[in-house]
């Protein structure tokens, strides 16, 4: 979600005249876009942020912007600790990096599109912040300079109304709103045109599309849509949520040929009651009756979950649940995390708060257990030809091609660059612990 963001402020960077540098001594504006799921990732950000005093003291004439969700969380309040930082902006603001541009009048002449955009900024001194709730910003169609060609990120709704005990989502990026149908469509088409094959359509809940808007289309009717459009090759979804995880889903993963056998189903444990303390709606036993069905309905399906250990309250016996969730279920791949106190969750005022070293110790555990699983998974390919959508060259070995089958397994074998962008048959040679290696069938 971040990265996509990030690639709408390039986009309107990119409208606005400027370029991108590749030395950070050099740029006369520096974005940090910033995310707060974990407080590991704030305190990058800290650093980072800490870092760029020097650069400023250097070159007063510098302007630094902060984005992102921790934007959103600290506002005003980061001036205070970082008074060289110029300007705030949350994730439903992004828009309002356009006037924030034009205002800059050292940056060449303005080319920014202004008209139908939200343009409420406050200015405080040389202190500038937008961080208003924008109830228009999901109606909004900003300038996207994407990172590359032939896969590409699609927004189709904003911001969360779960709230999940442990979650800052729905406290940073707001609530949930479903992009029309129609510009989703559109974007979709022209990224068609522009040579895109393969697109993974955004949200935190995916599931829940339309859920809340006049247009009345749901998730699964959208897929219908979105598969009609000539040139697009792949489509995938992130994230979805099991409570909501429906059989008419199931049934477009199977029937639309274009949707990838891939599923990221995050389950975050494998206990019930610790499920009910992180108020995610579904006990494991739906969950593995819904993956049952999907594996019963597309049996080549690859499923990839998220899990977050010592969750307060989590006993012994809860996180044996999870390990035993993963054992049965055989994830294809997993996203493991240390529960991380977030501010406004509810999570923080449960009980039971677990050590950190115990956390350390299941997370190891989770990961050993998931390495395992993933080899063996990765091993039983060996010998079978996939269909790879080539990306281009890895950065790893640029002598050799990469690219993801569709179950989302990242491949590499040698070929040439100008096969980017096709659909090739590959032969798995050997598998390794995060991708395969493989040659052309
Ligand atoms: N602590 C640890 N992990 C978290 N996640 C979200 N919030 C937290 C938190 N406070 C994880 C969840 C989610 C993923 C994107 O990040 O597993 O699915
Ligand atoms: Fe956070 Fe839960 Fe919403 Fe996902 S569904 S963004 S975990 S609150």
């Amino acid at each position: 979600m971040n990265v996509h963001d990030s690639e709408k402020m390039s986009g309107i960077f990119a409208e606005s005249g400027c370029s991108q540098s590749d030395d950070i001594n050099k740029a006369d504006v520096i974005v940090l876009n910033t995310c707060s799921i974990r407080e590991k990732a704030e305190q990058k950000f800290y650093s980072k942020l800490g870092r760029l005093r020097k650069i400023k003291e250097n070159r007063p004439e510098l302007k630094i912007a902060v984005a992102g969700c921790i934007a959103q969380q600290k506002g005003d309040a980061l001036f205070k600790s970082f008074p060289y930082v110029d300007f705030v902006f949350g994730p439903n603001n992004i828009d309002n990096l356009q006037n924030w541009i034009k205002d800059r009048s050292r940056i060449t002449e303005n080319r920014a599109q202004t008209t139908g955009l939200h343009t409420e900024i406050s200015n405080n001194g040389s202190h500038i912040t937008a961080l208003q709730d924008n109830p228009d910003y999901h109606n909004m169609i900003l300038p996207i300079k994407r990172e590359g060609q032939v896969r590409a990120w699609v927004s189709i709704m904003y911001g969360c109304d779960n709230y999940c005990a442990y979650c800052v989502v729905p406290y940073t990026r707001g609530r949930e709103r479903s992009r029309p149908v129609n510009d989703i469509y559109h974007e979709v088409m022209s990224l068609a045109d522009w040579g895109c094959r393969e697109i993974t359509l955004l949200g935190q809940n995916v599931n829940s599309y339309g859920r809340k808007s006049s247009n009345n289309i749901d998730f699964t009717e959208l897929l219908v849509k979105l598969h009609e459009v000539k040139g697009i090759e792949r489509i995938r979804f992130v994230t979805s949520h099991p409570r909501d995880f429906s059989e008419k889903l199931i049934g477009a993963i199977k029937d639309l040929p274009k949707v990838c056998e891939h599923l990221h189903l995050p389950i975050q444990s494998g206990s019930d009651r610790v499920l009910e303390l992180m108020n995610r709606g579904y006990t494991g036993k739906e969950y593995r009756e819904k993956i049952d069905l999907l594996r019963q309905a597309v049996p080549e399906i690859a499923i990839t979950t998220d899990i977050i250990v010592g969750f307060p309250g989590e006993r012994e016996e809860d996180f044996q649940d999870t390990l035993n969730a993963m054992s049965d279920i055989g994830y294809d791949g997993i996203f493991a995390f240390k529960y991380s106190k977030r501010p406004h969750t509810k999570a923080l005022a449960l009980d039971g708060h677990i050590d950190d070293k115990i956390k350390s110790e299941r997370l190891s555990t989770v990961l050993a257990l998931q390495e395992d699983i993933t080899h063996r998974k990765n091993k039983g390919h060996e010998g079978s030809i996939v269909e790879v959508l080539v990306e281009g060259l890895s950065e790893n070995n640029p002598e050799r091609l990469t690219g993801r089958t569709r179950t989302n397994k990242i491949v590499n074998f040698h070929g040439i660059e100008t096969c980017t962008g096709n659909l090739l048959n590959i032969r798995v040679l050997e598998a390794k612990q995060h991708s395969l290696y493989g040659e052309k069938a």
